[in-house]
């Protein structure tokens, strides 16, 4: 397995809309492979394909990691979709790819999600709580939407300066 490389923001390739993948082949087996292994490293609890630059719908959750005592199940989809989705829920998120940075957004608080997951074979998932949380986080990132894109324009754009100073101090 291979760790990725995290892209973080602002950059251009987290705001590109990933395309359907037409099947899960091997290939994308081995992608959703190295997402997990590249989660788990950065011990974050989703991560989307867009987030390592690749422009396919390919997502991987595990909310119950750090709680399992490093027990892994990750759950991976391909084309992931929000068929159902009632309620609202308060959640301070964070991302890998804006780093050190968190903020309260709205969501769904109960989700049901279709996908294709590791085999090809389609999968319906009910999740509520953090996991309602994740799923739409990550689904968002393979739209070009960051959880910051919730927020006040304000607030967004002062996080994505002092981002974009440490990135200018990391060169
Ligand atoms: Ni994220």
């Amino acid at each position: 397995m291979t760790r990725l490389t995290i892209l973080t923001a602002p950059d251009s390739r987290l705001k590109r809309k990933a395309l359907p993948v037409p099947a899960v082949t091997d290939a994308v087996r081995r992608l959703m492979e190295n997402m997990a292994e590249t989660m788990y490293y950065a011990q974050g609890i989703g991560l989307a394909a867009t987030q390592v630059g690749v422009t396919q719908r390919v997502i991987v959750v595990d909310v119950e990691y750090a709680k399992k005592d490093g027990k892994r199940s990750p759950i991976f989809l391909a084309n992931p979709e929000i068929i159902r989705q009632d309620g609202e829920i308060v959640w301070n998120e964070g991302c890998l790819s804006v780093p050190e940075h968190t903020s309260d957004v709205t969501r769904s608080a109960q989700i049901q999600v279709k996908g294709l997951n590791q085999h090809g074979q389609e999968v319906i998932i009910d999740a509520d709580d953090v996991l309602a949380v994740c799923f739409q986080h990550e689904i968002d990132h393979l739209d070009g939407i960051l959880f910051i894109d919730h927020i006040s324009r304000l607030k967004r754009s002062i996080i994505l300066q002092k981002l974009k100073k440490k990135k200018q101090n990391e060169e």
